[in-house]
């Protein structure tokens, strides 16, 4: 699978849809929106983002700060492939990693799931903000946490039913710690949906090809097909990955625990 993705979208930049507001992946980092002055002239930094079922969220971005400050591709894909309803989210457990603005898991929490949304200390403000100006869109719940992949996550057990990743692959540091956090947090019914933009710049094939290697020595992997994806917030060059932990294994780790 690792190699199929690489192919696709290595070899042509597909036309980009209308949503998607910036230039080639690699000379915007996906979206001009996340560049301050651009987002200014696009009329400020709150991104909306439409929902079927009624009114859009109201996702106040950052000019200054980290990466996560803004709503990146990969996100807008992932919450409107939950809108699809392919994956039933009313009363399930959430928990999205390096949720930045929270768009995904507050859209998770809009269609009835009981989430949390979790990133570094430095993201946490940001994440309250977006969960205040939400909150009467929210139908289940939606707190949100620090978690710094790696670290301990004894806070977050029992393992919820989904975790989900938009754009969390993208530096090679952070590719083992992530994973630790997956297998730290995974049990054999845990659905997690990465969903990631692929870029075709510098270390980045490198950082996906390793990725997509030290995940499936312990998970399943199967790439959603575009066709299943929101009819209009999909591009050829975002994937989401529906990533399974190895049934014999989580088996035999239950075994172990219950010993
Ligand atoms: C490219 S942003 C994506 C943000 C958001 N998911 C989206 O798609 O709009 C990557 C996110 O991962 C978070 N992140 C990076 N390294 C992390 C780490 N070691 N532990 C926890 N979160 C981390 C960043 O703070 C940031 O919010």
């Amino acid at each position: 699978m690792q190699e199929l993705l690489l192919r696709e979208g290595s070899e042509h930049h597909p036309p980009r849809p209308p949503w998607r507001r910036g230039g080639a992946p690699e000379a915007g980092r996906g979206r001009a929106a996340s560049e301050p002055a651009a987002m200014a002239a696009a009329g400020g930094f709150v991104r909306e983002l439409e929902r079927r079922g009624g009114p859009a969220l109201r996702l106040e971005q950052r000019a200054a700060g980290g990466v996560g400050c803004v709503v990146w591709d990969a996100a807008l894909v992932l919450a409107k492939f939950l809108e699809t309803g392919a994956c039933p989210l009313a009363r399930r457990a959430v928990l999205e990693l390096g949720a930045g603005t929270g768009a995904v898991g507050i859209m998770a929490a809009t269609l009835g799931a009981n989430v949390t949304v979790t990133d570094l200390e430095e993201l946490q403000e940001l994440l309250l903000v977006n969960i205040e100006n939400n909150k009467h869109l929210v139908t289940g719940s939606v707190r949100a946490k620090v978690l710094k992949w790696g670290e301990d996550v004894t806070e977050f057990q029992p393992p919820p039913d989904y975790i989900l990743m938009a754009d969390c692959i993208y530096y090679e540091e952070s590719l083992e710690p992530l994973l630790k956090t997956l297998k730290d947090l995974t049990g054999p019914d845990t659905c997690v949906l990465c969903c990631y933009e692929q870029r075709t710049m510098g270390k980045n094939p490198e950082i996906e090809r390793r990725y997509f290697e030290l995940l499936q020595a312990d998970f399943e992997l199967e790439k959603i097909p575009l066709d299943k994806h929101d009819e209009e917030y999909r591009s050829a060059d975002i994937h989401i990955v529906n990533i399974h932990r190895k049934q014999a294994l989580a088996g035999a780790l239950e075994t172990t625990e219950r010993a």
